[in-house]
């Protein structure tokens, strides 16, 4: 129980020391490294429990199939888990097996379903019986770099220890490369990370993610790195279409029900975004729907004039276009709703880009 509480308390203690780093010059990461030291099991946050029966690969293919859109990424992940059996296939009938480098790197701007498809891949390792559990680890810079000589590679260590047997998810890992040519500890980083990768080649999938354009520049810096990921996966940005997709889902999944006029009022917002490195993709139509969620509540609380107990179920799981337009505002994309939507929409692309 009191290690618990130890345990909860040195958590919060790092993220707002990470928090700190990450917004300050730096000079409080030594705390960070020192509860990284006394609890390891902090380095790198587990975003994979192990809990429950493990899937079978066909039920993992379903999840993976059932995604929207994706289908480059689909097709690419279909090869690669074909290869596999494949090879594993041959070293059960006595076959030489081609030994390939797993790792990976993705490419993609943010909310392209980097992290989702990770998922589901680290438990397809699993399942093909290549990870004994298939769980995933997610990093950024802060959470392998030290602030002091030396202590670099300890910290990395650390965290690769944690992803033994499992996904190592390095997130925006082109972080890691020197900036301007000049030396930093990210350096040291990428070294440990090369060398592990290689002494764990069997326990350790290591798949680098991040920006296209920064990851090429990442994968150029130093000559160990392209060759030992084997496999880029470009995760493309999603098309207006497939974000009204997207957000219809989370609305089932949460068991919402978009009103008539929805998808327009959706369908206005999505085109009306400017695309790019700036654009949080089906993150921010996660965003979206969260938002709309308050929208929702707060109208509902003004129409009932604040006796919500009245209200029935049909009028609990409705989200309106309204509610979708309100969030949209809310979050600086608001769109007009008459026909001038489209040419709107032009403008502020417009106005954005210049
Ligand atoms: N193709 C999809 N179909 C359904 N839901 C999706 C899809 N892609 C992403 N999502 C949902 O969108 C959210 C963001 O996805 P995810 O975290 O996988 O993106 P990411 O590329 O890892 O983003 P970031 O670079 O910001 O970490 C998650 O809630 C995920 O479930
Ligand atoms: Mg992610």
């Amino acid at each position: 129980m009191a290690r618990n509480r130890i345990d909860e308390t040195a958590k919060r203690i790092q993220q707002a020391a990470r928090r700190l780093r990450e917004n300050t010059s730096g000079e409080v990461g030594w705390l960070s490294d020192q509860l990284e030291g006394r609890f390891p099991q902090l380095a790198g946050r587990s975003t994979f429990a192990e809990t429950g029966p493990p899937k079978t690969l066909s039920e993992l293919q379903a999840e993976l199939d059932a995604l929207i859109g994706l289908e480059t990424v689909k097709e690419q992940v279909r090869a690669l888990v074909a290869f596999l059996r494949v090879q594993g296939l041959r070293k059960q009938s006595g076959l030489p097996e081609v030994a390939t480098s797993q790792h990976l790197v993705f490419l993609g701007n943010p909310g392209t379903g980097k992290t989702t498809v990770t998922r589901l891949l680290a438990q397809m390792y699993r399942a093909m019986g290549l990870l004994k559990r298939g769980h995933l680890v997610e990093v950024d810079r802060p959470g392998l770099v030290a602030q002091y000589v030396g202590m670099t590679a300890i910290k990395t260590d650390r965290v690769v220890r944690r992803a033994l047997d499992g996904v190592l998810f390095v997130d925006e890992a082109y972080a890691l490369s020197p900036r301007d040519g000049r030396w930093d500890f990210g350096s040291e980083a990428i070294e440990a990370l090369l060398k592990r990768m290689e002494d764990f080649r069997e326990r350790l999938i290591v798949i680098g993610a991040g920006y296209p354009r920064l990851m090429h520049d990442f994968l150029d810096s130093n000559p160990g790195l392209r060759s030992r990921f084997s496999r880029e996966i470009e995760f493309p940005d999603y098309s207006t279409e497939e974000l009204v997709a997207i957000s219809r889902r989370f609305a089932t999944e949460h068991r919402y029900e978009l009103a008539e006029g929805s998808d327009r009022a959706l369908r206005d917002v999505f085109a009306g975004c400017v695309r790019g490195e700036g654009f949080g993709n089906a993150r921010f139509a996660r965003t979206l729907f969260e938002q709309a969620l308050n929208a929702q509540a707060l109208r509902l609380t003004d129409e009932a004039g604040g006796e919500l107990s009245g209200l029935g179920e049909n009028e609990l799981k409705t989200l309106k276009a309204d509610d979708l337009l309100a969030a949209a505002a809310a979050l600086g994309e608001g769109v007009p709703v008459d026909d001038q939507a489209a040419s709107w929409a032009f403008f502020r692309r417009r106005r954005k880009a210049s």
